[in-house]
């Protein structure tokens, strides 16, 4: 009896707990269905980023029917309440393109290192509601991440979009090869694979896109992000902290493109501490499959006279890292290493997004490591050094998401590449 008497209190306990947890629980995920749910007709949303970062962004969304919606927007979240966000901005361009109406909001005089919330609204209704955060124009610590080539295997796509929303970078530079096939089916996936970057709380990560040899037609990366004609551009984070350069090697390395690198790192170089540039094709591919010196080895030597600290590089579907090297005509591949030299720089890449993995069967002198394997770099920017870690593409549901409190330490089952059994952790430092 007593026994009996027992039980029932504990489950009278038990169905107690049950409730309040319930009832605790029941209005966050209302909150989270009521803030995801989309009654416009909008879909394929992409924040861009190819001018300055600090003011300036361009939200890009395909509109299913009807006019093109506005976006609302404000520095105060108003979660889908449209009417009650401070700015509102109508579409500055639409642009029909493989099958989708592209359209696109410049935002501009954004406030630096700030979060914005925004939500579209057109005739049917209204979208999730979305945030990102402007680049700050002082010089603070940020991560971003670098990789290309999602050409093929949607799956493992997924898994490395998925893993940046855990990473949560300030912003992510795609260096190209996006699709196999540059046409509307390929598109539409890669679009839509691009969604699982945004978390469930509706974060937008800036993409700074590049065109790859697989964007075979010229206005794929104007149309599908707004970028400039010739897709290359520059901007700056941090103040002085760190200049970026969206460059394509898919036309001239040198006529209007060179000139304007050239005389961009003429004005900028001197005054900023990491000097960083992302473009698709390898001046030196570490794989057999691939023809050596390519467009881009024209930068090499604008590069080492500006003191370029970083490039990324894609296309060939391998892992690389190399030491700071500067331009030689009597060393391998025309490189020398030059560990000591300021304006020595540093190569990575080169494309493991998904696109069929080659043989990492090429090496210089100056190469740390090559390997084959799906991964991006994560990189650490802060006043003192940039440090990058290569992340594999693996166990993605495993791994955790980062605290933004700590954004470069790494989440509970992450796998990071070692080149030759070294250092993880690549310091590239300040000059
Ligand atoms: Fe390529």
């Amino acid at each position: 009896m007593i026994v009996q008497k027992r039980i029932s209190t504990i489950r009278k306990y038990i169905l107690l707990a049950l409730a309040s947890a319930l009832h605790l629980a029941a209005p966050a995920s209302a909150q989270t269905r009521e803030r995801n749910t989309n009654t416009s007709q909008t879909e394929k949303y992409r924040l861009v980023w190819f001018e300055d970062p600090t003011t300036t962004a361009t939200f890009v969304w395909n509109q299913l029917a009807g006019d093109p919606a506005t976006l609302y927007y404000g520095l105060q979240n108003q979660n889908r309440q449209k009417g009650k966000y401070s700015n509102r901005a109508k579409v500055n361009r639409v642009v029909k393109y493989d099958g989708m109406t592209n359209c696109f909001v410049r935002l501009q005089n954004l406030v630096p290192d700030s979060w914005y919330f925004m939500c579209l609204g057109d005739d049917f209704g209204v979208s999730r509601r979305f945030y990102f955060k402007t680049a700050p124009d002082k010089p603070e610590a940020f991560t971003f991440i670098c990789g290309g080539d999602s050409r093929n295997f949607r799956d493992v796509r997924q898994a490395a979009n998925t893993l940046c929303k855990k990473l949560a970078p300030l912003f992510v530079a795609f260096t190209g090869d996006m699709i196999s096939q540059d046409n509307a089916e390929e598109w539409s996936h890669w679009l839509d694979d691009w969604q699982l970057t945004i978390n469930e709380k509706g974060h937008l990560l800036p993409i700074a896109p590049h065109r790859g040899n697989h964007e075979g037609r010229p206005e794929s990366i104007p149309n599908h992000f707004g970028m400039p004609k010739d897709s290359y551009a520059a901007f700056s984070i941090g103040g002085d902290l760190f200049r970026y350069y969206i460059l394509n090697s898919e036309i001239p390395a040198d006529g209007a493109q060179g000139a304007w690198l050239s005389d961009d790192l003429r004005k900028n170089a001197n005054g900023v501490t990491h000097l960083v540039a992302g473009y698709h094709k390898p001046m030196l591919p570490h794989t057999s499959g691939k023809a050596l010196g390519r467009n881009p080895a024209k930068w090499a030597k604008t590069f080492y006279e500006a003191g370029l600290d970083l490039a990324m590089e894609s296309d060939s579907h391998v892992m690389k890292r190399t030491l700071p090297i500067r331009p030689d005509a009597s060393g391998k591949g025309g490189f020398r290493a030059a560990p000591d030299d300021p304006n020595a720089t540093t190569y990575l890449g080169e494309g493991c997004w998904g696109a069929p993995l080659r043989k990492a069967d090429v090496a210089f002198p100056w190469t740390v490591g090559a390997a084959s394997f799906n991964g991006f770099d994560w990189i650490h920017v802060t006043p003192k050094a940039m440090y990058d870690k290569t992340v594999k593409i693996e166990n993605v549901a495993r791994i955790g998401e980062i605290d933004p409190k700590k954004p470069y330490e790494n989440p509970a089952g992450i796998s990071l590449w070692a080149p030759r059994g070294g250092d993880e952790v690549l310091t590239i430092p300040a000059d």
